[in-house]
């Protein structure tokens, strides 16, 4: 059988008080439109339909690629909302899942079941369900003695015996395409919200003498509909559970796995150790054997394998094998640190490559910079990179030594084997075997402390 399916997604989400468009808020680094889509896309469907409205442009951006778009002008209800596909699907023949766009915690088994239900049960219409624990805001299951379903009323519309069913609508459905289409047109708005109604839908078909039915899901959590930022928080928390438990089962060890934050489409190797209170973010990739420890937060980066990361920050960078930083360091955008290098505490790094076994241990920024191997950064160290109007680029070639306190101000390079003494401030190119200096001489003054007043008071002698 034909499968496809129109995903929800127009509505503005009034309830999140929130300038930016509901389904587009995020659940672990990604938005609840594409948990929903990515979900439906793995069921292999011969189409998917999202309809957009409210920032429709954003998204679609979000889903380009990954989905078809109807435009829902006006957000007439959910029942008029699946009408705007008319033009993609009415002339389909298959089944179709409808999904809200707000319900991100869905997988792609829990569709395929209910796919599966609805076909061996010939169907024309199935609704998926869950018992909630509290059901308040959700449509409502009404079913008579033999437990066949008659229809889903809604919260506002319910009566005090409508509302006290816990047996709630999950906002998906599978239906026989054409019949879908043609109850749609059917579907009035005489409700308290004065909407068109996709829920209406199971009672038309019912009254037309199709056979509509109800697939039970045992898990509720897993239906979840964000409609405020509690719910958000809620959905939050069950996909990070989730997603840890995913790392667990391919051999990453989580100290505190309820403090590991960690994005859906991160990537951890095995015999990797998450510490408490870490955060991971974006696409970033962990290798094996890694140590993460609390307080670190990573950010679309790569870390390579055997590399420890204590309490520090780490965006849109790059450490390779056999590495380590912190605690107390930062890595900004564009870092690269090469195997078996050593980054210390407080130091930052911005838009640099630190060479293969080069350190820089202490108290150090380093800006605009390609450093060589086997290079020690003394304690310390600038990079002057900003004349106040441009960046310049600083060289360090291999085996250079940079003493402490050193400030290499940019346009400058610092050739193979060069050293900087401490506390110089390097204006000038160093050529390879040279020392630079370039401080103050030293003067000392001999027998000082007599000529002060205070040698001669006898306390002092
Ligand atoms: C809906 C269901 C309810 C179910 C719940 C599950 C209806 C009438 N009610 O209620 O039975 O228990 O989902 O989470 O279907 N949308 C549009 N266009 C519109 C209106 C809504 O695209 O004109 C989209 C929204 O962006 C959202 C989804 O449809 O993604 C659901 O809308 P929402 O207002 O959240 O419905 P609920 O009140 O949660
Ligand atoms: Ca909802």
């Amino acid at each position: 059988m034909r499968k496809f399916v129109v995903v929800l997604a127009a509505g503005k989400g009034t309830r999140m008080k929130s300038r930016l468009y509901k389904v587009l808020h995020q659940v672990c680094g990604k938005t609840m439109v594409e948990h929903v889509v990515e979900a439906a896309q793995a069921i292999k469907p011969d189409k998917i339909v999202t309809v957009v409205g409210n920032g429709a442009e954003e998204v679609k951006k979000v889903l380009a690629g990954k989905s078809e778009f109807a435009l829902q002008e006006k957000q007439l209800g959910t029942g008029d909302a699946v009408l705007t596909a008319k033009d993609q699907l009415a002339g389909e023949k298959g089944a179709t899942l409808v999904i809200t766009g707000d319900t991100p915690l869905f997988t792609s088994e829990t569709f395929q079941k209910l796919f599966d239900y609805h076909e061996n049960k010939g169907n024309a219409a199935t609704v998926l369900t869950a018992q909630a624990p509290n059901p308040y805001g959700y449509g409502r299951i009404i079913r008579d003695d033999q437990d066949n379903v008659l229809r889903i009323v809604e919260q506002k519309d319910g009566s005090p015996e409508d509302l006290k069913v816990k047996e709630i609508n999950t906002g998906v459905f599978c239906f026989d395409n054409q019949l879908l289409f043609e109850a749609l047109t059917h579907v009035d708005n005489q409700n308290a919200q004065g909407e068109y109604y996709l829920t209406d839908v199971l009672e038309i078909l019912r009254n037309e003498g199709q056979r509509i039915g109800a697939y039970r899901m045992r898990d509720f959590s897993e239906s979840i509909g964000v409609n405020d930022r509690i719910a958000l928080a809620q959905a939050t928390k069950i996909m990070q559970q989730r997603i840890n438990e995913k790392h667990m089962a391919n051999g990453v060890t989580f100290i505190d796995p309820a403090t590991a934050y960690i994005d859906a489409d991160v990537k951890i190797d095995c015999d990797t150790v998450i510490e408490g209170n870490v955060v991971i973010k974006g696409k970033s990739v962990i290798g094996r054997n890694c140590l993460i420890t609390s307080g670190s937060r990573i950010v679309d980066s790569q870390i390579g394998d055997c590399v420890t990361v204590t309490l520090s920050t780490i965006e849109n960078s790059q450490m390779d094998e056999q590495t380590d930083i912190g605690p107390n360091s930062h890595l900004r955008p564009g870092s690269i640190i090469r195997k078996h290098a050593h980054i210390g505490n407080f130091v930052e790094v911005k838009n640099a490559e630190i060479g293969e076994n080069s350190k820089v241990g202490h108290l150090t920024y380093v800006g605009d910079a390609t450093l060589g191997k086997d290079i020690n950064v003394g304690c310390g160290t600038i990079f002057a990179n900003y004349d106040g109007v441009k960046k310049d680029h600083i060289n360090v070639g291999d085996h250079a030594f940079i003493g402490s306190g050193a400030t290499l101000v940019a346009p400058v390079n610092i050739a193979d084997h060069a050293f900087v003494a401490a506390d110089s401030t390097i204006t000038k190119d160093v050529q390879r075997y040279d020392m630079a200096i370039a401080r103050g001489h030293q003067v000392n003054k001999p027998d000082y402390w007599h000529k002060l007043p205070l040698s001669q008071d006898q306390n002092w002698q």
